[in-house]
């Protein structure tokens, strides 16, 4: 019997020391934070440039299409690698490859050539100096190229042709925007709703997209088009590449084009857009209570908002104020999603607006507890990264981190408005 019970007791014993095991080494193991997909595994091959063509840098591009180049020059796709904040966290994650397929994806932006893979994983490429690497074209980013030049082609929604390149008609355009603005998540250790960095799964798969909700046009922020709740396919460019009426080439046909801005979370105007935003004083029942809400509502974007990397964050205080400015008490939200990134990877909160779904925060004042209240302020700020994760990558920024979205005030020495 004694015996019987040992062995149990080591058998027991093996298994919890490889579960310990196991998880030990998960913890300290740095762990890939995404799954590569055969979309970006490899930089976009630029083999079969087109012979018309003398450059493909985004200013020979200009010599002819100087529109386009002035407004992609100014957005942040001609930064996506010169971005200071890309550049540290690239660092600091030790600077895999891999980024590279997405930040300078054309072939002749990177310093070596992706020939295989040492992993299975496809995180370890194995590589071999490459010959045509341009580093003038490094610095341009996500260049026109990048998304234009496929097989020796220019492609284009017209498909018309044109004796300066080859074209080839673009099926939908937003194809080109999947490549990039979403990274795979499948993976047995991974347990997520959207994959990281997922904006095009959060248009497929928001809950309620479809229910009786305002439309997305209503306060006129995305312009002649509109896009109506179970407008559940991704149309990024209807949204990020507005319309406009001009020429292709300088003296050319009046054509349909769009703007190349892509304005997203660095452009505050553009995140006002997507918010609906407002400080409210509610009824209350009883008459010394006076309650205030605060309600947000993602009214212009298709996907979440914040949407992107998950250290894009929302965050809403209110605050009851003396006549001083002082805070004498102060509600403080954050609207973010969390991740567990070990032992293993779970979506463990997502407090980000989902498209069309009012949130509410209420705010209580007794006025008897607070003689000294003069006002409830609301102040709600986007942040491209919190103050945390920037201290923990050594990012020293220019240019602000976060930003106001909204402000209000509402005094309280008015009626009580029940
Ligand atoms: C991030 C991807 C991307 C980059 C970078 C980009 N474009 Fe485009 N471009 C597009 C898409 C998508 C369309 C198709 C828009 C549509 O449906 O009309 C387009 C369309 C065009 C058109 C046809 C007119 C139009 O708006 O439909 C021209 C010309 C053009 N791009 C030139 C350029 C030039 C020049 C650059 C670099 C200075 C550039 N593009 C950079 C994605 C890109
Ligand atoms: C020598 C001048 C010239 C250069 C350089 C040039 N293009 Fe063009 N491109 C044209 C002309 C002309 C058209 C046709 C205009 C039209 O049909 O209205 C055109 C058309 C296009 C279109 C629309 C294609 C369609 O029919 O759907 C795109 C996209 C485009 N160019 C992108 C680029 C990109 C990207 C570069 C740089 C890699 C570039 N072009 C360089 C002259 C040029
Ligand atoms: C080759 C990869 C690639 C493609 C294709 C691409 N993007 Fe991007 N995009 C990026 C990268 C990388 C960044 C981030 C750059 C940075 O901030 O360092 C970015 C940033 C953005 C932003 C954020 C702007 C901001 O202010 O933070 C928007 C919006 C955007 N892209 C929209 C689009 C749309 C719409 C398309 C399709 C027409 C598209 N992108 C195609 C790689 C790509
Ligand atoms: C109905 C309009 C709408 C559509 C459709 C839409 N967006 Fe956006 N997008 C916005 C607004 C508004 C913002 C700014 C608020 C925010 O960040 O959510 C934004 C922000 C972004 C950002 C900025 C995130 C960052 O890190 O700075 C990216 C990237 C982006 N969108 C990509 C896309 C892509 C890719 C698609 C298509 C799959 C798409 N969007 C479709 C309206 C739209
Ligand atoms: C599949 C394409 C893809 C890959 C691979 C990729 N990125 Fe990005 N990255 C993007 C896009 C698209 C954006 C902008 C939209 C967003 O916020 O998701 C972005 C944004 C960023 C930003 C925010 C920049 C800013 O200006 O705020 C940082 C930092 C960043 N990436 C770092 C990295 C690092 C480090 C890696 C490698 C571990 C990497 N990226 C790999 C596509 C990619």
């Amino acid at each position: 019997m004694k015996f019987v019970r040992n062995k149990k007791t080591i058998v027991v014993g093996i298994v919890l020391f490889a579960l310990i095991t196991f998880l030990a080494w998960r913890l300290i193991r740095p762990m890939n934070v995404f799954v590569v997909s055969e979309a970006f595994e490899r930089p976009v091959s630029t083999a079969g440039m087109p012979p018309s063509l003398q450059s493909l840098s985004a200013n020979g591009c200009a010599g002819c299409h100087r529109e386009f180049y002035e407004e992609w020059s100014k957005s942040i796709h001609s930064q996506a690698w010169t971005d200071p904040y890309f550049q540290v966290d690239w660092a600091f994650d030790g600077k895999p490859q891999i980024c590279k397929n997405c930040h300078i994806p054309l072939d002749r932006q990177q310093e070596y050539k992706v020939v295989g893979f040492k992993d299975q994983d496809k995180w370890q490429p194995i590589l071999e100096p490459n010959p045509e690497f341009d580093a003038q074209l490094q610095h341009e980013g996500v260049t026109c190229a990048a998304c234009h030049l496929r097989n020796g082609k220019i492609l284009g929604p017209y498909g018309s042709g044109s004796t300066a390149h080859p074209v080839e008609k673009l099926a939908n355009p937003n194809e080109v925007c999947f490549k990039c603005h979403v990274v795979g998540g499948d993976r047995w250790d991974t347990f997520l709703r959207f994959p990281p960095c997922g904006t095009v799964a959060e248009i497929r798969n928001t809950p309620g997209a479809t229910k009786d909700t305002p439309p997305v046009a209503a306060n006129g922020a995305v312009g002649r088009e509109t896009v109506g709740p179970g407008n559940a396919t991704p149309d990024c460019v209807q949204c990020h590449m507005p319309l406009a009426e001009r020429p292709l080439v300088a003296g050319g046909q009046v054509r349909t084009v769009r703007k190349h801005l892509w304005r997203g979370g660095h452009d505050p105007e553009m995140v006002k857009q997507g918010l609906d935003a407002a400080l409210r004083e509610a009824p209350t029942s009883s008459p010394d209570k006076r309650s205030f809400t605060l309600t947000l509502t993602n009214a212009g974007a298709a996907h979440y908002l914040p949407t992107g990397t998950p250290d894009r964050q929302l965050t809403a205080s209110i605050r009851l104020v003396d006549r001083n400015g002082a805070v004498l008490r102060e509600d403080h939200h954050v609207l973010k999603r969390s991740i567990l990134w070990r032992p293993f990877i779970v979506d463990l909160r997502d407090t980000r607006l989902p498209r069309w779904q009012p949130r509410v925060f209420q705010f209580d004042v007794d006025p008897r507890r607070d003689p000294t209240a003069v006002a409830v302020e609301a102040q709600v700020q986007y942040h491209l990264l919190d103050e945390d994760r920037r201290r923990r990558i050594g990012y020293e920024n220019k240019e602000p981190i976060a930003y106001d979205v909204f402000r209000d005030r509402i005094a309280l020495n008015r009626e009580k408005t029940n």
